[in-house]
């Protein structure tokens, strides 16, 4: 039985706002429907929180401090459920503790040199560390790479998405991006940010608007609209082929539809109840990570994978801040968001 921890139990919501989903229930749903899984311990600096979680789950040992649960507990693996200016300096904690697996919230981390400490610290120890883009699991994004893989669109040329921001919402989309593209990294980005208005997600500031683009090292370019600009795309993600395209959560709704080649119309495919959310998807993505760590394979949302996307996001907040075209590796260590905030002038 592996011993589970959770740190950040949050507190249960009919409906979560950008104040707090409560993420570490959705957790907890799919560890207890494990069977070799038990959440032995919870830490939370909201004592009510992590009583209601105990409570809820039948955790026996509650922590208001989770360095102690980490010293005390012997942990095999940890859900980390804070927002994301924590999530650096608990993965590095949790590594260094002995826990054999970290499944963290997304989006990685407040900077970038804090999401290349945790990648690292847990690189160094052999520590499985992976981040909660769970849309991986979901049916129309599989089947769109399965489409996408079968040829059925001929080559890919372009990834497209939209969404509200690159940062907390776009970290699934551009990590879907590397779903798609065989993990490929980039190599340039181009981008221009927005921030007349303020948007703080989880704590953190991010674009009123965006418009980025940026292209893989095997040919293939990335482009995104955030904010305002969302429109300009009009789906969730699009994945244009030489002969083909496919669109997953289209305008009118649609959670995929495909226009193969040699078809000049739009074929809507069954993604049998399963949409941009879910249902289930946390739950496989919790199970793959356990799974992973118990057969010593690469989890589908291992940190390598996710480090790319990282990358690339604040590579286009840092290509605005520099005006101009930013070369990878990113060799920058801040948020730069934060910089071109308090340098812009809002009326
Ligand atoms: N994967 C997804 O689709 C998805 C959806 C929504 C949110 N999220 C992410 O989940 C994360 C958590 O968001 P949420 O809305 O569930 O949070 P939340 O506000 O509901 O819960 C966070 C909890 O962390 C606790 N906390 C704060 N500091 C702490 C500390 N030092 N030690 C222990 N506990 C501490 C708070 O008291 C709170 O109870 C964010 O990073 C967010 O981006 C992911």
């Amino acid at each position: 039985m592996l011993r589970v921890g959770i740190i950040g139990t949050g507190k249960k919501k009919a409906r979560g706002d950008a104040m707090g989903y409560g993420m570490a229930y959705k957790h907890a749903e799919a560890y207890v429907s494990l069977g070799n899984c038990r959440i032995v311990a919870c830490a939370d600096i909201v004592k009510e929180n992590a009583e209601a979680f105990a409570g809820t789950y039948d955790v026996p040992s509650i922590y208001l401090d989770y360095k102690e649960m980490l010293s005390k507990e012997n942990l095999d693996m940890v859900s980390i459920c804070t927002w994301p200016h924590l999530h650096s300096q608990m993965v590095i904690n949790c590594a260094k503790a002995g826990v054999r697996a970290i499944h963290c919230e997304k989006p990685m981390a407040d900077t970038w040199a804090g999401a290349k400490r945790m990648y690292e610290e847990c690189l160094k120890r052999g520590v499985q560390l992976t981040f909660n883009h769970q849309r991986r699991f979901g049916r129309p994004f599989r089947l769109a790479r399965e489409f996408l893989k079968n040829g059925e669109i001929g080559e890919l040329v372009r990834l497209e998405g939209s969404c509200v921001d690159i940062y907390d919402y776009g970290t699934h989309y551009v990590d879907m991006f590397g779903f798609y593209n065989d993990e490929t990294p980039a190599e340039w980005v181009m981008g221009q940010v927005d921030v007349s208005e303020e948007k703080i997600i989880f704590g953190m500031p991010v674009e009123t608007s965006g418009v980025y683009l940026w292209k893989y090292e095997n040919g293939v370019f990335g482009f995104m609209c955030t904010g305002n600009a969302a429109e300009a795309i009009g789906a969730h993600n699009r994945l244009i082929g030489t002969e083909g395209m496919i669109e997953v959560g289209s305008k009118d709704g649609v959670p995929l539809r495909i226009k193969r080649k040699d078809s000049s119309r739009w074929e809507i495919i069954d993604t049998q109840g399963e949409g941009l959310h879910g249902p289930g998807y946390i739950n496989r993505a919790i199970a793959d990570a356990v799974d992973a760590l118990m057969t010593g394979r690469e989890p589908e949302l291992s940190a390598k994978k996710a480090i790319n996307a990282m990358e690339i996001i604040f590579a286009c907040y840092e290509s605005s801040r520099r005006r101009g075209m930013v070369k990878l590796p990113l060799d920058i260590d801040d948020n730069p968001i934060i910089e071109i905030i308090k340098n812009t002038r809002r009326p």
